[in-house]
């Protein structure tokens, strides 16, 4: 299999609990259980995978039965998988909590995937994608190199810098083509440049203008900074583009929109032959689609599932 789009990252066990509200501090509440494969970087070959694109996925896990679900769940998404064995460590787990308004809190033991190493890299894989999707939540060493590898061999790489990290080294940006962070990553990339400059108030304020100067001031081709359900921005050197997002969707959980985002960009750059518009608009049906149902890598829309909505969004 020669998969288009490689994913290099993450596979998590999530384990998820439903409340009606947060609880606050020194407070137990009532919820409902459920577990499932998850892992931001996982969850983005899904997403890629579900949306027509062939993915390969390379991460690392544990010796343990968390990690035996995640290889049949790959093999049933037909993702061309590398989940490398780290017996010493842990599969990779998140605790999540969603409430009512399906808004999420997540706490992610990284487990395995800190481990992964330069040498679990197969090159070639890398080398015979057309793109490369990475983020932060694996080794940041091995990320950067990827991301080098990708970049050596003409190969369009994008980075999701979530979740935003205190050891993130902003120099690994060099070699990121498509930058994908939500409000609050965007508000940690831009302080890392010029500390204090912004904060997610000051950001909500800025007119589209604005807020374009603010991505070309990283060094990356294209930024894309995903706006929840206000859809997203697109910059690219010459312009920008606001895409808006879709009205009148039943919102169960937004756990994983991000990668559902992330996944079908990936997949509309293969399918739109690297018309990153096309593509953001793609992840934009991609990600509202995938907010309708719970749970995170289960939730992702099929090719067909996106086709459907985007005929009815048209009529
Ligand atoms: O982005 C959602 C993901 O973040 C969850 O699947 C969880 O595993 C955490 O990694």
């Amino acid at each position: 299999m020669n998969p288009s789009v490689v994913v290099v990252g993450s596979y998590v066990q999530d384990l998820t609990w439903r409340c009606a509200e947060f609880p606050q501090p020194g407070e137990t509440v009532i919820g409902r259980f459920a577990a499932g494969p998850g892992g931001k970087g996982s969850n983005q070959a899904v997403a890629a995978a579900r949306a027509g694109a062939a993915v390969g996925f390379i991460g690392a896990v544990g010796a343990d039965g968390f990690a035996a679900d995640g290889r049949r769940f790959h093999r049933r998404e037909k993702i061309f998988t590398h989940l490398i064995a780290k017996p010493r460590h842990a599969t990779g787990t998140a605790g999540i909590l969603v409430n009512r308004a399906g808004q999420n809190e997540i706490i992610v033991a990284l487990g395995a995937n800190a481990f992964l190493a330069r040498g679990d890299i197969d090159v070639r894989l890398i080398n015979r994608a057309h793109v490369v999707v990475t983020q932060l939540e694996s080794n940041l060493a091995t990320t950067a190199h990827v991301l080098r590898l990708a970049r050596r061999a003409g190969v369009v790489t994008v980075l999701n810098p979530a979740p935003m990290r205190a050891d993130f080294d902003p120099r690994l940006l060099v070699n990121v083509d498509v930058l994908i962070p939500n409000e609050p990553e965007f508000v940690s990339l831009v302080n890392h440049r010029r500390p204090g400059l912004l904060t997610e108030k000051k950001l909500h304020r800025l007119q589209p203008e604005q807020l374009h100067e603010l991505c070309r001031s990283l060094g990356v081709p294209t930024v894309i900074v995903t706006l929840g359900a206000r859809g997203c921005l697109v910059s690219q050197p010459k312009d920008f583009e606001i895409i808006a997002g879709h009205a009148g969707i039943k919102v169960v959980d937004t756990t994983g929109a991000g990668d559902a985002f992330v996944g079908g960009f990936a997949a509309g750059l293969v399918r739109f032959e690297g018309d990153s518009g096309r593509a953001a608009r793609f992840a934009n049906a991609v990600a509202a689609l995938s907010v309708t149902k719970f749970g995170t890598a289960p939730a992702m829309p099929t090719a067909r599932e996106i086709a459907r909505f985007l005929r009815r969004q048209r009529d």
